[in-house]
């Protein structure tokens, strides 16, 4: 049996990371966020603190941001170039750990190799991947049936879905455990049974910036005429070059990149690539598709 779960560990406090301890910790769970310097720690408390104060203006937290925010303990995850006491020690408190690590099937692997020897027997461990086969992170473990994807979206607070990505192991037990931890923080959440490459939503996502990438390249639309569409005229609550400015054009280079290894055809459409190998990643670095910050970068047609 799962148990009830008291104690979250979230492994990677970067954009999703800080997001999911801080949903962690608005729904009660004692929360460890790790990772491999305090720097990093300590503008991820900054982050959540910053979010906690907007949701409480708007009334949509019961408590004080310092009450939420005292659930969450930071701990430094690497020393040395191993994983540290602290993050053993974590995990060993620990009912579930959720990890938000960079999309690289060979550290994830070694974080779970790791996290199965010092977690709890009946801890679940989750992986936010939003590209990497569930299957092959269970691989390192020997619990592959406690082993689960939890897909969270950017920013983790406000967007409303949970992908449940269920591995060819992963117990059904397992499964309603992760749908009910979501639902405790406030998701909706759809159960992906086959452990397809991008699963749901980002075989979506992954159309929808291939076309708009080749309107840009191959149709002679312009970036702001492709978002002022799309935003404007469609609906959607960005542009697609602004969301992927938003989430990061590095993480969507990785994820396309795991995904269309797997076998997701896409066209080939340089704008995003050469972005990223200019390291011009989007709004935290500065410069994306658009400049930052930019009050103003597309207006209503
Ligand atoms: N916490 C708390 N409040 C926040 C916040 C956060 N993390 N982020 C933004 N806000 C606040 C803003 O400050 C603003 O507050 P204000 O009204 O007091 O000024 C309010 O929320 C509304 O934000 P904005 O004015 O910036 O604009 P929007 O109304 O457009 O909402 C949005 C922002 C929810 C991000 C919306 O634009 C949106 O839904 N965008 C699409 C996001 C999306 O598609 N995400 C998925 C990305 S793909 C992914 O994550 C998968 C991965 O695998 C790659």
């Amino acid at each position: 049996m799962a148990g009830e779960v008291k104690t979250i560990t979230v492994v990677g406090a970067g954009t999703m990371g800080h997001g999911i301890a801080e949903l962690a910790a608005i729904a009660g769970f004692k929360v460890y966020l790790a990772d491999i310097n305090i720097d990093i720690l300590n503008n991820a408390l900054q982050r959540i603190r910053w979010s906690l104060e907007k949701l409480a203006e708007k009334g949509r937290i019961r408590e004080s941001v310092e009450t939420v925010m005292s659930r969450i303990t930071p701990i430094v995850s690497v020393r040395d170039g191993e994983y540290s006491e602290d993050l053993a020690k974590a995990l060993s408190e620990s009912d579930f750990m959720i990890e938000a690590i960079p999309e690289k099937l060979e550290l994830k692997q070694q974080l779970f190799a790791f996290a199965d020897k010092h977690a709890k027997e009946t801890a679940i461990l989750a992986s936010n991947t939003s590209s990497l086969p569930i299957t092959e992170i269970a691989a390192a473990t020997s619990r592959p049936e406690k082993v689960v994807g939890m897909h969270f979206f950017n920013p983790p607070v406000l967007m409303p879905l949970v992908e449940v990505v269920k591995g060819e192991k992963t117990s059904e037990e397992t499964v309603a455990a992760t749908v009910d931890l979501a639902k405790k923080m406030g998701k909706q959440t759809v159960v992906v049974k086959k452990d397809v490459p991008g699963f749901i939503v980002n075989r979506i996502l992954g159309r929808l910036m291939e076309s708009a990438c080749l309107l840009v390249e191959r149709g002679g639309y312009t970036v702001v005429q492709v978002d002022a569409t799309a935003k404007y005229l469609l609906g959607l609550p960005m542009g697609v070059f602004e969301l992927a400015d938003y989430s990061g054009i590095d993480v969507f280079y990785y994820v396309f990149e795991a995904m269309s290894r797997r076998g997701f055809r896409s066209a080939k459409c340089s704008i995003f690539e050469e972005k990223f190998k200019a390291g011009e990643y989007g709004v935290k670095a500065g410069k994306g598709i658009y400049s930052y910050p930019a009050p103003n970068k597309y207006v209503k047609p």
